[in-house]
């Protein structure tokens, strides 16, 4: 989760600094309660694996780190309060919906899922039936969770989750009684009890989210979607004041979001961040091609370079507009990163036709910064080939991919692309998309009848 528009590599020092809290903290929770220090090795291993070796996507900012911290030193207190509770209460199904909605990362989410088996298996000294139900309810809590739409599918993932956690432990047990292993066997209607509670205790984590969003400034999928409805204020406005720019993040937002899907980035957020990617164009709408009605060219008597200002200008005032509405950070990252440091090449040509002499190119450029996520790079990639489309006389399939892989090769070679983290396999699974859409787009265009004349 990017939260920066400014790139910021986390130093050697805030990861050892950090990684010290944890382990103050943690070591003191554990040892005050003399429990098996297992989730304590395992958390030293979670935490090396993240920082170190695997160096995960999504733990690259300081804020993040920041995040993971605090998570850490709410795992500690946590744990010192489920201490008190019998292993198979432990919420860890909440705690995992939790960290799959926040960090947005199956992988992470697993390690957490490792975590509770490791914690409810010491708590009740040793006892794995109790580790590995808790393991179960966490990790199906983690794929139900993973990218949900609607708030009512983390409840629904919560029970399901909860069901699961009893099923493994009834198994384990009963197979254990049998096998004369366990001498008492605790009632079943106890057990599936408290772990339906236990699922159901989940559905808290909607109540807390906004709190660590607004913390945090991470913005998860439930908030995606009520950013994504079309009657948000901000949306309502650009529909009437500028519809043609409506029109065109509409287009952009459904190649984004196939884009994104294709190579596993996170669909809904590049489809949420289209729709408000230019939504500082409702501030001069009409100096905008696709708002302009007819064919006057409103540019004609001004000069190129106030021209490339007013353009220009949409960028900044998309992101005042958006923290006026209180519009989440991450989204406001596609208003600032959609341009990157591009060039404003019509009124760029216009300047240097008016005074060849003189060098323009640092002059009409957008002021950047360049796409920082997979997601924003897809939107800024979208946005342009969106443009260029409409202006083909006669869109072919071949033309169609030849303008995609133009667009692409284009920006990946001015450099447009390199802190977006995407991969050149990336890029190939995007062109495709985009052709993909924009062929099954065209085809929709030149195959409807025209209406008949009434
Ligand atoms: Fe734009
Ligand atoms: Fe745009």
């Amino acid at each position: 989760m990017k939260i920066f528009s400014e790139k910021k590599q986390f130093d050697i020092f805030s990861q050892i600094f950090l990684t010290a809290i944890f382990f103050i903290v943690s070591g003191v929770v554990f040892f005050k309660y003399s429990i098996d220090i297992s989730p304590l090795i395992f958390a030293l291993l979670l935490l090396l694996y993240t920082f170190y070796f695997k160096k995960v996507d999504v733990v690259i900012y300081p804020h993040d780190l920041c995040l993971l911290a605090a998570l850490a030193v709410f795992v500690s207190i946590f744990t010192a309060i489920t201490l008190r509770l019998p292993g198979y209460a432990i919420p860890a199904i909440g705690f995992t919906i939790l960290i799959t909605l926040l960090f947005d990362s199956l992988e992470f989410s697993f390690l957490f899922s490792l975590f509770f088996f490791s914690l409810g298996a010491s708590i009740e000294g040793g006892n794995l039936s109790v580790g590995t139900s808790l393991f179960a309810g966490a990790l199906s809590a983690a794929l139900l969770s993973f990218r949900v739409r609607k708030r009512f599918e983390v409840i629904k993932a919560g029970v399901a989750a909860g069901f699961i956690q009893f099923l493994v432990a009834f198994v384990i047990e009963k197979v254990k009684t049998e096998q004369g292993f366990v001498s008492g066997f605790r009632p079943d209607l106890n057990l599936l009890i408290i772990c339906l509670l236990n699922g159901i205790a989940a559905s808290v984590v909607l109540v807390i989210l906004p709190i660590f969003e607004y913390i945090f400034r991470v913005v998860t999928n439930p908030s995606l979607l009520e950013l994504s409805d079309l009657n948000h204020p901000l949306l309502r406005r650009l529909i009437l004041e500028a519809p043609g720019t409506y029109q065109h993040s509409l287009v952009v937002a459904n190649l984004s979001e196939s884009a994104a899907e294709s190579i596993g980035a996170n669909a809904l957020l590049a489809r949420v961040g289209s729709y408000y990617h230019d939504i500082g164009k409702m501030i001069k709408p009409n100096y905008f091609v696709e708002n302009i009605i007819g064919f006057k060219d409103i540019h004609k008597d001004l000069k190129p370079s106030m021209s490339k200002l007013i353009i220009t200008n949409h960028v900044k005032d998309g992101v005042d507009l958006a923290k006026k509405y209180r519009i989440n950070p991450r989204i406001i990252d596609f208003i600032s990163e959609h341009h990157g440091k591009t060039l404003v090449y019509f009124f760029y040509q216009r300047a240097k036709e008016l005074e060849p002499q003189v060098q323009h190119e640092e002059e009409y450029r957008y002021g950047g910064p360049k796409p920082q996520s997979k997601e924003t790079a897809i939107v800024s990639l979208a946005d342009t080939i969106e443009a260029l489309s409409r202006t083909v006389d006669e869109p072919t399939p071949s033309r169609i991919e030849e303008i995609v892989r133009e667009v692409v090769r284009k920006r990946f070679m001015e450099g447009e692309l390199d802190e977006s983290n995407l991969t050149l396999k990336d890029l190939e699974k995007i062109t495709q998309k985009f052709t993909h859409v924009l062929n099954a787009l065209f085809h929709t265009r030149i195959n409807y009848p025209k209406d008949e004349p009434r």
